[in-house]
Order: structure tokens, then C-alpha cells, then sequence
């Protein structure tokens, strides 16, 4: 069995996970992190430091201030480390890569296969479309969400700007009275209602638009991909690991 410590365990994502782990034999959740640390299923520590439970993998679904102390944790006993959170601000990545020297650590703001396709589709044909298209990416995602734009976003967009040889720039949210420049790589976000999750790339060019889109219809994507990148981590080495090494090795 390999024994999870699932941080943000009575979040949306948390339940999700807890229900979707019973069609993973291999697969135990023994402990949780949360602020609230209601459970009748394993017991939930308040903070990584209390946590006493013996475990194998961490997965994360909570907050970005969550990152320092399940780094630390995970530090004690080479756990390898799963960071599913979107948010982080450049230092908090910079930490991980660093702590990546020591432990296994694995990110990815979008768990989903069918994300990690339009992304690898992107990186093929971003370049090649770049001088004759516009390019946009909109993102639309439920009320309860606090970062915009979205990880996922930032994720495309990072592969669509590392993929064009030319300098980009990215512009959230159009506003005022300006043409757009070609460089631009325009990034929208829109909250609202229960949407779980839809992201959409536009290729805009003079006679055609081209429209990449993904919608997650279910947050049991994300958790099937996370308790998947747990089979995946189990007994790795120290690295940093995201969802194409686990695409990769299905
Ligand atoms: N990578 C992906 O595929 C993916 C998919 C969905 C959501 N997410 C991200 O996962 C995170 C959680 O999403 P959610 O919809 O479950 O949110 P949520 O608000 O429903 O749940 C977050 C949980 O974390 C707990 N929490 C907050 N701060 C904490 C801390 N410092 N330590 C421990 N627990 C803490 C909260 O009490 C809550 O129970 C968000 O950043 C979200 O964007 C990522």
C-alpha cells in the first residue's frame, strides 16, 4: 500500500480525492492537513508540524502558504511531494526547484491528461503559427476561485511564449484604448457560478481562427490525475516532476 497525507483534505478537491482514491487498490489516504480538521475517515493534523502519521506521498490541494511547511516535512524523511495548488508567486516556484535538489517534487497546476495534451499540442504548433496569428487565451472557472488567472493558464501561456522564438509579452485583462501589438499574448479570466473549469487558446488570424479548447466537467479529473502522479512518485529519486513524466510512463 502506499500511504498518502492529503494537505487540504475538506476542500472541494480533498472530497474529490477521498471519494476517487477506492478505485486506486495500491492507494491509501492514512492522514490529512487542513484548518479545519474535521474527518471521520483518517485523522487531520492543523498543521504539517503535528502531523505524526507515517506516510510515503504528500499531495496538496490547499493554499500556496501551505508550500514552507510541507516542504520541511517532506525534507524529514525524502517524502516525495505533490503540489497541485495554483497561485504561488515566483519565489514560492524558485523554493521548490531548489528543494527539487533534495526530494522528489512534483508540479502541475492542471492535473487533467486532456490539459497536458492541448499543452504539448501547443508547444508543437505555437511557433509555426505565431507570425500570421494572434494569440489569446481566455479562462473561465467558478466564483469560489481567489487566483486568476488561473495556474492552468499561466501554464499554457508559459509553453505558447518558451515555444515562440521571438519576445512576447503577456497582457491580462484588455482594458483602455490601445491597439494590440502582435508580441502581446492576451490572458482573460472570468469567474462565475460552478464552472469547474474551461480554458480556451485562440489563434486569430486575417482569414481563419483557429480555437483549442479544454473544459473539465468534473473535478474527478484532476483527482484521477493526482493520485496517478502518487503512483508515479512512490519510490522516486529527488527531481522535479510534472504531469508529462507521468503521461510518459503510461
Ligand atoms: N492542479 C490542478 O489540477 C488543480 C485542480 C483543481 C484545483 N486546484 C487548486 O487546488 C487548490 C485547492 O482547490 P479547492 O477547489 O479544493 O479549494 P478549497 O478552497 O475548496 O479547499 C482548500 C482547502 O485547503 C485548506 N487550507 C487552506 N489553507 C491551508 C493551509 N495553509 N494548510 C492546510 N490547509 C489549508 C482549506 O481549509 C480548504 O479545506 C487551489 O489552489 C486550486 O486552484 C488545482
Amino acid at each position: 500500500m502506499i500511504r498518502i497525507l492529503l494537505s487540504g483534505s475538506n476542500g472541494k478537491m480533498g472530497k474529490v480525492i477521498c471519494n476517487s482514491v477506492s478505485n486506486f487498490p495500491e492507494l491509501e489516504i492514512v492522514a490529512g492537513i487542513d484548518r479545519n480538521t474535521a474527518c471521520d475517515k483518517f485523522p487531520v493534523y492543523c498543521s504539517p508540524e503535528n502531523c505524526e502519521a507515517e506516510i510515503d506521498v504528500i499531495v496538496d490541494f490547499s493554499r500556496p502558504d501551505a508550500l514552507d511547511g510541507l516542504l520541511e516535512l517532506a525534507k524529514l524523511n525524502k517524502t516525495p511531494v505533490i503540489f497541485c495548488t495554483t497561485g504561488y508567486t515566483k519565489e514560492q516556484l524558485e523554493k521548490m526547484k531548489e528543494a527539487s535538489r533534495e526530494i522528489p517534487v512534483f508540479r502541475s497546476a492542471n492535473m487533467s491528461i486532456g490539459i497536458n495534451v492541448v499543452n504539448s499540442v501547443l508547444r508543437n504548433i505555437s511557433a509555426f503559427l505565431y507570425s500570421n496569428y494572434d494569440i489569446e487565451i481566455i479562462e473561465k472557472h467558478h466564483n469560489q476561485k481567489v487566483d486568476a488567472p488561473s495556474g492552468t493558464a499561466i501554464l499554457l501561456a508559459d509553453t505558447i511564449r518558451d515555444s515562440i522564438p521571438e519576445e512576447t509579452e503577456y497582457t491580462y485583462g484588455r482594458v483602455g484604448n490601445s491597439k494590440r501589438e502582435h508580441k502581446e499574448i492576451g490572458i482573460h479570466a472570468i469567474r462565475g457560478g460552478a464552472i469547474v473549469g474551461d480554458h480556451e487558446v485562440i489563434f486569430a488570424g486575417q482569414g481563419e481562427v483557429i480555437e483549442i479548447k479544454h473544459s473539465a466537467i468534473s473535478r474527478e479529473v484532476f483527482a484521477v490525475g493526482a493520485l496517478k502522479a502518487c503512483e508515479f512518485m512512490f519510490g522516486k529519486g529527488p527531481g522535479l516532476y510534472n504531469m508529462d513524466d507521468v503521461i510518459a510512463e503510461n
